[in-house]
């Protein structure tokens, strides 16, 4: 008897469904939603109202791209959280439906915990498919979370540090909008990157104890220099963006590195797993490599389609709950925050 998943993820402003059979992706689709570019952030309410018409064709083309029919279905499983609660409703009300109405269960996932497991996602013919062996260290870095997970099993995760104040990629953001660079930042701040030198600017360095991050110091002294320099220069970050940007990329970078290796040194942990949004950055992919290449780290980056939100992460989560009837009570809520 095979064990068929749908998984659905609507934490912010993507809609996902993917279809898994035992263990194995068969289909991953999702719908980005361009409207929130027009405002530099995401607006929860127009992230609602995309969902809620984005659902049912995105489930529709999962399924049909698996070749599986709704009566195939073991499981569906759903983020429950963390998320923008309007956007969660969505999904978890859907799935909810459908597993009223085909009599399967219902199986809840955390968004993060969805994020460090995107590692053991096995797609068809996938021949270098290569997990992480427990316990592994995962660096999740997303636009709404920076920390360094201790990940012992699929159910057994410690946090060893995270940000007290922003987020990496929140703060990649933050600075690409007031460089009137758009948005999502982390992408276009990339881009820009490579084509600038990344010594070219300093920016102060967060002082926090332990493994935590911060980067709201990083932010400000970048806005400060940005004010100081407009005020002689009006065309300072025309001219200067690609510097900034590689200077800032570096400065997001060392401040991650700098814990991460910390991290290894205190557990004795050398098996180092990347996931989330930012994981798609070009110089923090660099700096894991690097540290490959030296022999200090065996390192694991997931396939680009796995890093940003994505339904194939819930759908390995699922397939987990469910080989261990980890079922969800239907009358359990959704919920906005919460750690892993
Ligand atoms: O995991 P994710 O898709 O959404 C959250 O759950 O937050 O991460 C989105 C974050 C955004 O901050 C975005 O700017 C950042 O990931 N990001 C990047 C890159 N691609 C996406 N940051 C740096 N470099 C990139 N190439």
């Amino acid at each position: 008897m095979n064990t068929t998943i749908l998984a659905i993820e609507s934490s912010c402003d993507d809609t996902s469904a993917a279809v898994m059979r035992d263990g194995v992706l068969l289909s991953n689709v999702t719908a980005s939603q361009k409207v929130h570019e027009l405002y530099g952030g995401v607006v929860p309410e127009l992230a609602s109202r995309a969902h809620e018409k984005n659902i049912v064709p995105v489930v529709d083309l999962a399924l049909k791209q698996a070749g599986v029919q709704l009566e195939d279905l073991s499981a569906v499983a759903v983020t429950l959280g963390p998320g923008l609660m309007g956007s969660l409703l969505v999904g978890v009300s859907f799935a909810k439906g459908l597993s009223i109405a085909l009599g399967i269960p219902l199986i809840e996932a955390n968004h993060l915990q969805g994020h460090i497991l995107a590692h053991f996602i096995q797609a068809k013919d996938d021949a270098g498919f290569c997990p992480p062996p427990y316990p592994y260290l995962c660096l999740l870095v997303s636009g709404g979370n920076s920390q360094i997970v201790k990940v012992n099993a699929y159910n057994d995760m410690e946090i060893l540090g995270q940000t007290i104040d922003d987020a990496a990629g929140e703060a990649l953001d933050k600075c690409s909008k007031v460089m009137g660079l758009g948005y999502p930042g982390g992408p276009i701040i990339d881009r820009l990157a490579r084509k600038g030198n990344p010594q070219a600017f300093q920016f102060s360095k967060p002082q926090v104890d332990g493994l935590n991050y911060s980067f709201s110091g990083l932010k400000t002294s970048f806005l400060y220099r940005l004010r100081d320099e407009l005020k002689t220069d009006p065309n300072f970050i025309e001219t200067h963006k690609e510097d900034l940007a590689a200077s800032l990329e570096k400065a997001v970078v060392d401040i991650l590195m700098k814990k991460l290796s910390m991290a290894v040194k205190q557990t004795g942990i050398r098996h180092v797993a990347l996931s989330g949004g930012v994981s798609a950055n070009t110089g923090l992919r660099n700096a894991f490599k690097a540290q490959q290449d030296a022999g200090h780290w065996h390192i694991y980056i997931p396939k680009f389609s796995y890093t940003t939100d994505n339904a194939a992460m819930i759908a390995i989560t699922g397939y987990y709950k469910y080989l261990h009837g980890e079922f969800c009570d239907i009358g359990k809520a959704a919920y906005a925050r919460t750690a892993l």
